[in-house]
């Protein structure tokens, strides 16, 4: 409590405006940051990562700290994001995740008998360096801009455990909700109160906002997903919201959950590229403030074709009440560095 206290007391930071906007006032330029900004398309973040494996990054607050700053340093985005996974509370279980890169977990977790075995420990006894590498990333910051913490949500979370890794189908996760309801949600409410635990752990060494991740909102239809997933999402939200920091919800690949969405009461609703901005904006009111939405393949375009279309973004953004630019979901590794700065640069122009 007290370091929560302490570190909003001291920030003054040079450039508020994510948070401005994040808090529904419309600042001096559109705010920008990207998902996946600090990664492989970036040399100087190959450059570190070719010394140690991910999970040795993620484990070592110096390496979070100097990757999270990069696209600070290159770019002069608006927002830091931590550098971390959301995969990274496994620890916190005792479930063994290993990045290839992309994650599997060797024993995923699908009956009663695996759930029984899972130990549903403490963040701050199991995700130190997590919150250590807050600090270092807030030092490293300098107040330049504000840092992002994040977390999966509690169904893309558990997703990843009980189907073993990423999944096309879902189909482990899903044959859990519709046969062993009860089991799925005892699942579910733990990985949610961990979370909440985590966010805390977060926004206590520093944290200026937070994003919850839901990249796997297409995995249920909307009525089940409305059944078996959105009470858990409310919950955190509702939970990490009394922190005091921003809450960004994004939930990804189903825009026709977004009226169920904005009833969440996250601050700011991250959209993704399956819906016009504009038409998102309809269904959530002009009132809400939104993040999003550009496809990030349009990073491959003639940088006038992604001129035009980042600007009509941003015009559309403009009928909210206030609006942060990002991708539609994370950067591709294969992004030319040159034509990101491209895209900042006519965000902030526009
Ligand atoms: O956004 C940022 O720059 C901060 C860092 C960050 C990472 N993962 C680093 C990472 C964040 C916010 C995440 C979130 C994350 N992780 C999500 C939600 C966002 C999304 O993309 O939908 C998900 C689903 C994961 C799980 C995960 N971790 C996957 C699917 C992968 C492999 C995919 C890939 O890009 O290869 C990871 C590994 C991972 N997480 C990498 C990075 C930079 C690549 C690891 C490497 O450097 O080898």
């Amino acid at each position: 409590m007290r370091a929560r206290v302490s570190s909003r007391a001291s920030v003054a930071l040079r450039n508020e405006t994510f948070l401005q906007a994040c808090r529904g006032q419309r600042p001096e330029h559109t705010p920008i940051w990207l998902m996946r900004q600090a990664g492989r398309y970036l040399p100087e973040y190959r450059a570190v990562r070719s010394k140690v494996s991910f999970e040795q990054m993620c484990r070592t607050p110096e390496l979070c700290a100097e990757v999270t700053v990069q696209p600070i340093d290159r770019f002069g985005f608006d927002a830091a994001i931590l550098f971390s996974d959301i995969l990274v509370v496994f620890d916190a279980i005792g479930v063994p995740v290993a990045f290839n890169p992309a994650p599997v977990v060797g024993e995923p977790v699908r009956t009663a008998a695996d759930v029984a075995k899972l130990r549903w420990g403490r963040a701050d006894e199991h995700l130190g360096y997590v919150f250590d590498a807050v600090r270092a990333c807030k030092s490293a910051l300098a107040d330049r801009v504000p840092l992002i913490g994040f977390c999966g949500a509690p169904m893309t979370t558990a997703s990843y455990m009980i189907e073993g890794g990423g999944s096309r189908e879902f189909e482990h996760t899903k044959q859990m909700a519709f046969r062993e309801p009860a089991l799925f949600h005892r699942v579910l409410d733990g990985i949610t109160t961990l979370l909440v635990d985590y966010l805390r752990g977060q926004v206590d060494a520093g944290v200026d906002a937070l994003q919850i991740f839901e990249s796997w909102g297409a995995a249920f239809a909307p009525a089940d997903y409305a059944t078996h997933v959105l009470p858990h999402l409310g919950r955190l939200v509702r939970e990490v919201k009394a922190f005091g920091v921003p809450v960004i919800l994004f939930v990804r690949g189903n825009a026709s959950l977004l009226a169920d969405i904005r009833e969440l009461g996250a601050d700011v609703l991250g959209i993704d590229w399956s819906i016009e901005l504009a038409e998102a904006i309809e269904v959530v009111g002009t009132e809400a403030v939104v993040q999003g939405n550009l496809d990030p393949q349009y990073l491959f375009a003639p940088p006038d074709v992604l001129a035009a279309r980042a600007r009509g973004i941003v015009e559309a953004g403009r009928r909210a009440r206030a609006h942060v630019f990002n991708l539609g979901h994370g950067i591709s590794r294969h992004t030319d560095p040159a034509i990101v700065q491209h895209l900042v640069d006519v965000v902030h122009g526009a």
